[in-house]
Order: structure tokens, then sequence, then C-alpha cells
């Protein structure tokens, strides 16, 4: 009997919220804020959707789990989200705090009486619903994988509309602000604590290198705080790697369950593979996006000052499994570098290729694009896998999708992507698992509904989960057959 996990992956913020009587609204959260902010929406930074017209997972979720049995799943992944436990702040809640030689917090201790008080101040109806979700998922015989932070996070820890427009004054400025590493190992070491029995894998951060590149260096993709500021994408940086070291432990405390980070390692090609900088232009993209992290994480090896001169940092070196969100490559070509804090920042996507393409077209390697103008290129899926396992731990695919609402590319793209999990498998790669992105269509972030990810489309008005035949059958049919 294989072990192999096959499982559909939802994030909150994305699914959650669309009941039509507008019953178990998160407003809590810096993207509730964002996405409605008349500037954002005026200047095209944002659809103007709104996640409250979406999918309604927050009521539906037997539907969803019950779809995603029948297509004979053995995983399912989603986050719990820390503005629906927590509303409002944290901050009065004791714990200990130490730290090492460089500054950094080494240590967080989080006594039995600061989760009594964190209880307190939870908010018991959302609690008792991720309970319930949990339960239903575990009744149905799921493995469970729980993300503690995929992108959103309480307006309390993160005002992005206050920052962006008053950086040194505000004073919710997400991972800019290192006491905010204390605020998530609380509601860390209180997820662990309440929901533990029901999770069998935990994961801290969701593609934490996403909100230092759209947050802090692309203030034009509509992403919060959407600043222009090296100096604070530095800190969020490391202030990640912190919180994530520090919330494993927290979780540890409470549980036996491996604990991981999620990241989207990209493989980077140059654009001439004969041109020394294009080469090197790859080279630091693979530095910059994917090795920080995997470096840190998995050696201790830790680029504090982002000059390529990594100190070892033991209680930095926390990580039991690496997550792989896998959608397309990048290629890149040289630039000058371009900001000064971050010196390998010295490469452009080229246009056509990978996450720049144009929808629906092809690329100039005759790859086809999504809707989303992704170009498809199932190798990078081996590539990215292979890169994150050289570090010894197990990966798992924790995301794998495409945009693509008429349902043309789907199910190709699924049984080539799935092709290189066995091309990996043989190859002795320690790849365990691989979730598709997403079992129904979901809030595209800034693109709002426009973007079509779902192996069933959601009908807004309805709610109604519709297949999208051909790729349903196709993931049922490469789950039954497997890949060992
Ligand atoms: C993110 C999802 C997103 C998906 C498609 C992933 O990188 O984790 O939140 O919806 O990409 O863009």
């Amino acid at each position: 009997m294989s072990n192999f996990i096959w499982g559909v992956v939802q994030s909150a913020f994305q699914f959650e919220m669309g009941d039509p009587l507008r019953r178990n609204i998160d407003a809590r959260s810096d993207w509730w804020h964002w996405v409605r902010d008349p500037f954002n929406i005026k200047n095209d930074l944002v659809s103007g959707d709104l996640p409250e017209e979406g999918i309604n997972n927050y009521e539906l979720y037997e539907i969803d789990h019950r779809l995603a049995k029948d297509l004979g799943l053995n995983a399912y992944q989603l986050t719990i989200e820390w503005s629906r436990i927590f509303p409002c702040p944290t901050w009065g809640v004791e714990v200990k705090v130490e730290r090492d030689s460089y500054g950094l917090i080494k240590r967080v201790k989080v006594p039995k009486e600061a989760l009594e008080e964190l209880d307190g101040l939870a908010n018991r109806r959302e609690v008792l619903h991720y309970l319930a979700v949990l339960k239903n998922l575990k009744k149905l015989g799921f493995t469970t994988f729980v993300t503690l932070n995929h992108q959103t996070l309480p307006v309390w820890v993160h005002d992005p509309l206050w920052t962006r427009s008053d950086f040194e004054g505000s004073k919710a400025r997400g991972w800019v602000d290192e006491r905010n590493i204390i605020e998530f190992v609380k509601f860390s070491a209180y997820s662990a604590w309440k929901f533990g029995e029901l999770v069998d894998f935990w994961a801290t951060f969701d593609e934490p290198m996403v909100t230092v590149e759209l947050g802090y260096l692309a203030p034009y993709v509509g992403w919060p705080p959407g600043i222009l500021n090296p100096k604070a994408a530095k800190k969020v940086i490391i202030n990640q790697m912190v919180a994530h070291a520090r919330a494993y432990d927290a979780i540890k405390e409470h549980t036996k369950a491996p604990v991981g980070i999620i990241l989207n390692i990209i493989p980077a090609y140059p654009l001439n593979p004969h041109d020394a900088r294009d080469v090197k232009a790859a080279e630091n993209y693979d530095y910059f996006h994917n090795r920080l992290f995997l470096e840190a994480l998995n050696r201790g090896r830790v680029d504090l000052e982002l000059d390529w001169n990594p100190v070892k940092i033991h209680h930095l070196e926390r990580n039991d499994w690496v997550g792989n969100n896998y959608y397309t490559r990048e290629v890149v070509k040289w630039t000058e570098p371009r900001f000064e804090e971050l010196p390998m920042v010295t490469f452009v996507g080229v246009e056509g290729y990978g996450y720049s393409g144009n929808p629906n077209g092809v690329s100039p390697d005759n790859n086809p694009t999504s809707d989303f103008g992704w170009e498809v290129y199932p190798k990078g899926l081996y590539d990215s896998t292979a890169e994150g396992a050289e570090y010894g731990r197990p990966v798992y695919i924790t995301e794998n999708g495409v945009a693509d609402s008429k349902d043309i590319l789907r199910p190709r793209y699924i049984i080539e992507h799935v092709e290189e999990v066995k091309r990996l498998l043989e190859n002795g790669i320690d790849v365990r698992g691989y979730f598709h992105w997403a079992l129904t269509d979901n809030y595209e972030w800034a693109m709002g509904f426009k973007i079509r990810f779902g192996l069933y489309e959601v009908d807004m008005i309805t709610k109604e989960r519709i297949p999208r035949r051909n790729s349903v059958e196709t993931y049922r049919k490469v789950v039954r057959e497997g890949v060992e």
C-alpha cells in the first residue's frame, strides 16, 4: 500500500468567505482592508472584486471535503486564519524572550498561564469552527496539513494602508517589526495546543519570499503594503526566518508532528546560457529567491547582511520538511544591481517566459501559457523539487496548478507534472506528496475572481461547485494509478 500523499490545498482568505447572507466575514485581516481601498481600486492595483462574494468554504466545507474524498485523495491542506482566532491584539500576554549575541530572538517561552490567557482572548466561535473542520477531515480519513501564515496578517499586526502612507509612523508594520515575531509565536503555540491532536503536518509560512518581493520591492503589483523599500525587505526576510524557527519550537512543545515551511522554489534559467552575466543573473535569482530560506532553516547558514557571507546560527536550523509550490519557471537576464541593500538582485524576468508571458498564448519556446500568462513548464517541477530535496528533508509539492477557466490546458498540465513526480521518485529524490491548487476556484489576491484555478468551477451567485470534467477525471485517474 502506497503512502504517497495526494491532496488539494486551500488558504483561508482565498476560499472561506462568500456566504450570501454575509455571515462569517473576517474583516480583521490586512488583505480585507487592502482589496477595498479606493486608491488601490482606482489605480487598478486590485480588481475591485471582494472576498465576501467568494467561494464560501467556511459554510460549505463538508461539501468540499466530500468532493476531495470522492477524488480519491488522502490529504487536505488548509490555513488557520490568525485574524479569525485573534481579531484583537495579544500583546498583553506575557511570555519570556531571550536573545542571542546578534540580538536575534533565540527563545520564546509560552507558559501554561499564557496559553490560558490566550484562550480567553481567542474568538471562541472561530476556534470551534476550525475544530469542526479538522474533525470532519479526520472523520473522512484525511491526513491534515495546516499552515499558520498564508500571506494574510491580522490588521493589528499589519495595517498596509497606514504603513504605505506613513512608514515611520505606522504602528502595524507586519514582518518589518520584530515584535510581531513574538505575537506569531503566541498564535503558533496556541494553535498547536488547541488543534494539535487533529493536525498531522504543520507549516509555519507559505511563500515568505512572495511577501518580500511583491510587498516591498514591486509597488505596482497590488500586494500589501505596496511600497518600494529594500531596507524593509531585508528585515522582513530575517524576521520571517526567526518567526519560523521560534514558531517551530513553540509547536514542538505540544506535538511530535513534523513542522515545515512552504516555499515557492522557482528554477531560474539564463536567457543566454553562453553569456556569463545571464548565468550569474540566474545564480543570483536562485540565491535570493530560493536559497536564503533553504540554507538558513535547514543548515543554520544565515546571510544576515545579505552579502554572501552567511554566519552559522544554530537556533535557526529548524525544519522537518520542505513544501514546494510550483507553477512555472523564470528565464532571467542580467541587470545591474537594483538596490544597494540587496546586491544579489541583478536579474529581470525575460518577457514571454515563466511568469512574464501573455495570457493564452505560447512562450518563445512554444510552451502554452495560462489565463494568467504563466508558461507551462513541467520540467521546472523536477528541478525545483530536486533543489528542495538537497537539504535532506522530505519534500511535499504543496501547490501545483494552472489558471485555465475553460479547462483546455489543465488535464495535460496535471499529467505532465505528475510525470515529473514519477521521474523524481525514479531518481531517488525524496518527494512524498502532491497537492493540487485547487479543488475549487478561489479569490486570486489582487486579480480577484478573474483567474480560475479550480478543478471545480464555482458559480459565484449560487456557490454551486461545477466539475471541470476533464480535469476532475484526470486527477482522479492519476491518483488512482499512483506514482510508485
Ligand atoms: C499562492 C496562492 C495563489 C497561487 C496562484 C501560490 O503561489 O500560494 O495563494 O493563489 O499561487 O497564484
